[in-house]
């Protein structure tokens, strides 16, 4: 039976290349997301995979609840199927302010969405889970490396590694696996679009990287899928940094 993964932030960005990429490999796909997503399954439909489409925010624990339950009958429904095989916490937000002009907001979103909600979408998920699961959660490079403005979001992805390495020691056990990837700048909407959109951005970037330029979505996404992947089987509690070799 294809293996059923449930990505969060699904509707564009890396969360939609994932989408994408393990569709194209044979996973049927939950789309997560705040918005309708509806174009993004019919994209995975269209080219001949299998997806349906399911609301979360995940800053939100009601959302989450109503997420698990709705995800839970659908996938009963359309594929006669009671576990997720893996889950993709990749829904994130970048506020980016220096130290003078961050406010409580500020960090309780960023907090709330970066951290909060992937521990509590895998608690809910996690009686659900199938043997031998695997859990993907998207952190960044900026965890490694410091950049101007970036301390609470560089703060929540670290904060997310360290739930990446207990998650995996605390459901190792069961034969689940947890990584974190960690992308270097890539052209999304994040950040306004600046990786993708400013060339001064996408210029001073690229100067800090081995391979001399910013990822591409579809290249976090390949990554992702190695993650999930037999090949890496072994691997549990890792944090994979993708980034064309960034500030190395
Ligand atoms: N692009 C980069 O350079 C880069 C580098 C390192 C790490 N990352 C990480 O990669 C992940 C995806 O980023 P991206 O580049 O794809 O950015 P993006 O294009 O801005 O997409 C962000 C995604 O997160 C979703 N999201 C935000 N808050 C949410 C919430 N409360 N509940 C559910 N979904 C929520 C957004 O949904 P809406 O459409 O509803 O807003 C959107 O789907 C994030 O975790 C980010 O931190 C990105």
């Amino acid at each position: 039976m294809p293996r059923i993964a449930f990505i969060t932030g699904a509707n564009r960005g890396l969360g939609r290349a994932t989408a994408l990429a393990l569709a194209r490999n044979g996973l049927r796909i939950v789309v997560a997301s705040r918005g309708d997503a509806s174009d993004v399954v019919h994209q995975i439909v269209d080219a001949g995979g299998d997806a349906i489409a399911i609301r979360l925010d995940v800053a939100n624990l009601t959302s989450i609840e109503a997420a698990r339950v709705a995800a839970l009958a659908s996938i009963a429904q359309k594929w006669n199927a009671t576990t997720i095989d893996v889950l993709v916490n990749n829904a994130g937000v970048g506020l980016f302010a220096p130290l003078g002009d961050i406010s409580a907001e500020h960090f309780d979103t960023t907090f709330a969405v970066n951290v909060r909600g992937p521990l509590f979408v895998t608690q809910a998920f996690l009686p659900h889970l199938s043997e031998e699961a695997c859990i993907v959660n998207v952190s960044s490079s900026l965890s490694r490396h410091v950049s101007p403005a970036t301390s609470v979001y560089a703060a929540s992805k670290k904060a997310l590694e360290a739930l990446t390495r207990s998650l995996a020691l605390e459901l190792g056990p069961r034969g689940i696996r947890v990584n974190s990837i960690a992308p270097g700048p890539t052209a999304t909407d994040f950040n306004g679009g600046a990786m993708r959109d400013s060339d001064a951005m996408r210029e001073a970037l690229s100067g800090q990287t081995a391979l001399g330029r910013v990822g591409e979505a579809d290249e976090i996404a390949d990554a992702i899928l190695a993650l999930v992947s037999p090949g890496l089987r072994w691997a549990t509690g890792e944090r994979l940094e993708v980034s064309g070799g960034a500030l190395l």
